[in-house]
């Protein structure tokens, strides 16, 4: 894996074993792999806010919800957006995914076609961007029927990804630097603040479509689990109480985080499973049994419905196992130790330590997944065993944990268990090596999302199945 930042060059997953549960990664920084970390740091009633790390994350002065380093306030805002977000609500969005997985594999079917080689992990990025753009704004930004970059915004949330993992190390000049590099950029701006302009933009031809209807209905008669935008759904929470919930606070905020959060990590996450399965033609083959059984049994539709996906246990452990090897965030989750300073692994961090969990470092340990915790097995989860599986749930982090777990999990997890059936059934995927006669493999790179830089595959279509 690059590393953005030397600093971290030394989280791999022997680090445990080779400088044992805690590393000094920076000043006042410190990256721990122990059992009752989670807890102490994480846990349910702990007062250890976010590092000022996550202040580049945000506009200078807004607020947002995934930066917001007060509890009160975090705990506040995530009550507004907690219901917007349930899975509940979110399976009414299965057409918008349907609709979105439909087009990347029309798109796959014409790249077979065509036997070009393509790079996957672009390809699930227009997926993840199209999906959020419907589900967020109630149109697709066309990355699945262009192809391409649409306005830049890749480009855009790449560039922050980068300002904001480098410049939260110091976050003093976060206000600076961001009003520099966006003057320097021009009207729209540059990273972060180029997506709040894109964001500002859909949200004003939204409305400019909305607002007549808008104004006929009551906000009585709407439900939060009627299939509209998260927008529709917004504006009408700012209608009902402008002050509690703000026009600029949440209903921007929220979109922009979408915009931001929404497509890079499930790409990367997605492209994860795949890569996995490339690389274990078994693990593959089973679970291609089991979607082939489904669907003879008449238990899988051609659009695969989240509740038939609910049943499929190797596909559950495949995804599973596969957010475990590779989880889409590669930083320590950093926290602030509260007043009273804490003890973690026979060592006292004084109040204002930054301690935190790498998710990666976590994953790899083989106190938690057995000695082959290197290795791809999804078989891992479908033990019997309740407790070793349990003590595995427990250190199972990709969407973090405690009060800050991702609001976007959801999302995600219908993303990406529609669409992997849907692929795998219908394709068949071979990695192509960088240069001739080395070993197919991939480069990641870490700035705060692990992303594949080099996911290289040949798309070839499979016989349906009669
Ligand atoms: C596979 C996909 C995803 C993964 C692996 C992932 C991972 C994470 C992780 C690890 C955190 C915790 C960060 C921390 O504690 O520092 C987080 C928080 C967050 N994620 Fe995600 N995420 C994913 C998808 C999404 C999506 C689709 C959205 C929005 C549409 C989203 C929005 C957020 C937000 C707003 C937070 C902050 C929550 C809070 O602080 O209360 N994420 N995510």
């Amino acid at each position: 894996m690059t590393n953005l930042l030397g600093i971290f060059e030394s989280f791999g997953p022997t680090v445990k074993d080779l400088l044992g549960p805690i590393l000094r990664y920076g000043p006042n920084r410190y990256s721990i792999c122990e059992p009752s970390a989670a807890k102490s740091i994480y846990g349910h009633g702990t007062q250890f806010a976010k590092s000022a790390w996550y202040s580049s994350w945000t506009t200078p002065g807004s607020w947002s919800l995934f930066p917001d380093q007060d509890i009160k306030s975090h705990a506040h805002g995530r009550s507004l957006f907690q219901s917007t977000y349930s899975m509940t609500a979110l399976v009414s969005y299965e057409a918008f995914v349907d609709e979105c997985g439909a087009l990347i594999c029309q798109r796959l079917q014409e790249i077979a076609e065509n036997g070009e080689s393509v790079d996957m992990r672009h390809w699930f990025q227009c997926y993840a961007f199209d999906v959020i753009g419907i589900i967020t704004f109630g149109n697709r930004f066309g990355f699945l029927d262009r192809g391409e970059d649409v306005g830049s915004l890749i480009q855009a949330l790449d560039g922050h990804l980068f300002y904001a993992t480098l410049v939260g190390l110091l976050p003093s000049l976060h206000p600076l630097l961001y009003r520099i590099r966006n003057l320097w950029a021009g009207r729209k701006g540059t990273g972060r603040g180029y997506i709040l302009s894109f964001t500002l933009e859909q949200i004003a031809d939204h409305r400019a479509g909305a607002d007549a209807k808008f104004e006929k209905e009551t906000t009585e008669k709407r439900e939060e689990t009627r299939t509209e935008p998260f927008l529709s759904k917004f504006l009408v929470k700012h209608a009902e109480d402008p002050e509690k919930f703000s026009h600029q606070q949440h209903v921007v905020a929220a979109c922009v985080s979408n915009v931001t959060a929404g497509s890079d990590t499930t790409a990367i996450s997605l492209s994860a499973i795949l890569y996995y399965l490339i690389k274990n033609p078994d693990c593959l083959l089973r679970l291609r049994v089991e979607i082939d059984e489904f669907q003879s049994r008449g238990q899988l539709s051609g659009y695969p419905s989240f509740k038939e996906t609910q049943q499929m246990t190797y596909l559950q452990a495949t995804i599973k196992e596969a957010l475990r090897m590779h989880p889409a965030t590669g930083l320590p989750l950093e926290r602030v130790v509260p007043r009273d300073g804490i003890e973690i692994a026979g060592q006292y961090f004084p109040k204002g330590a930054i301690v935190g969990i790498n998710t990666w470092v976590e994953h790899r340990n083989s106190t938690y997944f057995g000695q082959d915790a290197d290795q791809f097995r999804p078989e891992r989860w479908l033990i019997k065993d309740t407790e070793a599986l349990s003590h595995m749930n427990q250190h199972w982090i990709p969407f973090g944990l405690g009060s800050r777990t991702c609001i976007g999990r959801h999302i995600s997890m219908l993303e990406i268990t529609k669409v992997i059936p849907r692929i795998v059934r219908d394709f068949d995927f071979e990695l192509v090596s960088s240069e001739a006669g080395k070993e197919a493999t991939w480069s990641t790179q870490n700035v705060w999302f692990v992303k594949p830089t080099d996911f290289i595959v040949r798309v070839k279509a499979r016989a349906k199945m009669s």
